[in-house]
């Protein structure tokens, strides 16, 4: 199995996930290694699983290295995780979403197609369907992108779900919410907020602090793949989400209260520029395939948390290096315009 993206965060534990449970697969990571992507995050396979896995540096857009991959190891099934994942980026610089996104994914279905059957499952957002105010998406609504990187997203399902009916290729597709859990790259909220709070340095809340995303643990998200991959309906697209719908404002006191860290670390800061207000999935379709998240909000949220706690070698490293340079562009400005906001004691147990 080729697993494109799997030196980022889905990838990887998705790449251990299916190493643990299926002793005779045999995985090929194959990552272009971008700022995302980080051989930290896979560090203990080599050693673990000698014999099965094995990393390949590489670019989902280079079609010659693609095909040449799929021969050396006698690839069978791609899931495709590769891509730019982070919104605020997306607004610097979508060229490269489209680039990797879009392309990379057309490289990928065109190499599956070459070679014959190979089984296709690309690797999807919630963001796709853009924001819903009111229930919760099903996987037949349209597609309503409103960022750069939901729309390159959206443009790959179509790509995917295309070699489906054009070409027969063996394709699903999943949708998945938004993710916590060890290995996530401290650009996203969570990560950014654990890690800033254990830095006593400031939470910064885009708005009114009001946007509300469906988190889910990586490994039930990862649990849903393998399961769609495995028994999914060929064509078909699966939301694989955790109903557990926190605000952003919300998200920051809990992780605050946790870590026993003061509110006064929140400030409010000018607004991601065209932000969805609200993500939420209907789960089921998958549901009805059998598939059971083990983690509740509160279980994911305290796993992520020790996580990053018992892990400051991995995410030091990171806050050192570009992540630096981003961190300044993104915030350095909106920081020094923010005001402190005071937050009565009683405040902060609306989740
Ligand atoms: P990530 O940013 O942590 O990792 C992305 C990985 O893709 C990196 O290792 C990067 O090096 C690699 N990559 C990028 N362009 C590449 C290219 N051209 N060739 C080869 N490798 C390339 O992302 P993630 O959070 O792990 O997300 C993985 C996938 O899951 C993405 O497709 C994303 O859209 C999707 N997804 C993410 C979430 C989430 O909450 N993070 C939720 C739903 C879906
Ligand atoms: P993010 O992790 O970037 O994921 P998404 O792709 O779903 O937007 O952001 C999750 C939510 O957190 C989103 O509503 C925006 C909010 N947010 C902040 O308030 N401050 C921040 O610094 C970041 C990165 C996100």
């Amino acid at each position: 199995m080729l697993v494109a993206g799997g030196a980022g965060f889905i990838g990887a534990n998705f790449a251990r996930y299916m190493l643990a449970k299926y002793p005779d697969y045999r995985i090929v990571v194959y990552d272009k290694l971008t700022y995302a992507g980080n051989l930290d995050n896979l560090q203990d396979l080599d050693e673990k699983y000698a014999d099965k896995y094995v990393f390949v540096k590489g670019d989902i857009c280079n079609g010659e290295q693609v095909n040449d991959t799929i021969q050396q190891y006698e690839i069978d099934a791609i899931v495709n995780f590769a891509a730019e994942t982070h919104v605020d980026r997306s607004l610097f610089n979508p060229d490269v979403f489209v680039q990797n996104n879009v392309f990379g994914t057309h490289k990928l279905l065109e190499a599956a197609k070459l070679f014959g059957n190979i089984r296709f499952h690309q690797v999807s957002t919630d963001e796709v369907y853009g924001e819903v105010l009111r229930g919760s998406f099903h996987e037949d609504d349209p597609l309503e992108t409103r960022s750069p990187y939901s729309a390159s997203k959206g443009a790959a399902d179509l790509l995917a779900s295309s070699y489906y009916f054009s070409f027969g290729l063996p394709v699903t597709i999943t949708r998945g919410s938004n993710n916590i859990g060890p290995y996530q790259y401290p650009e996203k909220v969570v990560p950014l907020f654990i890690t800033n709070a254990l830095e006593n340095q400031p939470l910064p809340i885009y708005g009114d602090g009001k946007y509300a995303r469906d988190y889910q643990h990586v490994m039930d998200h990862c649990s849903g793949i393998d399961l769609v991959l495995h028994c999914g309906q060929l064509g078909e697209i699966y939301n694989v989400g955790g109903g557990n719908e926190v605000e952003a404002l919300n998200l920051a006191k809990l992780i605050l209260k946790k870590l026993n860290k003061p509110y006064s670390l929140i400030r409010f800061v000018e607004d991601r520029i065209g932000q969805d207000r609200r993500y939420s999935l209907n789960c089921a379709k998958i549901k009805n395939l059998g598939w059971v998240p083990q983690y509740t909000f509160e279980t994911a949220i305290d796993d992520t948390i020790h996580w990053y706690i018992n892990n400051e070698w991995w995410w030091r490293k990171i806050k050192s290096g570009e992540y630096l340079e981003y961190y300044e562009k993104q915030y350095r400005e909106r920081l020094d315009k923010a005001i402190e906001t005071v937050f009565s004691p009683s405040q902060g147990d609306e989740l």
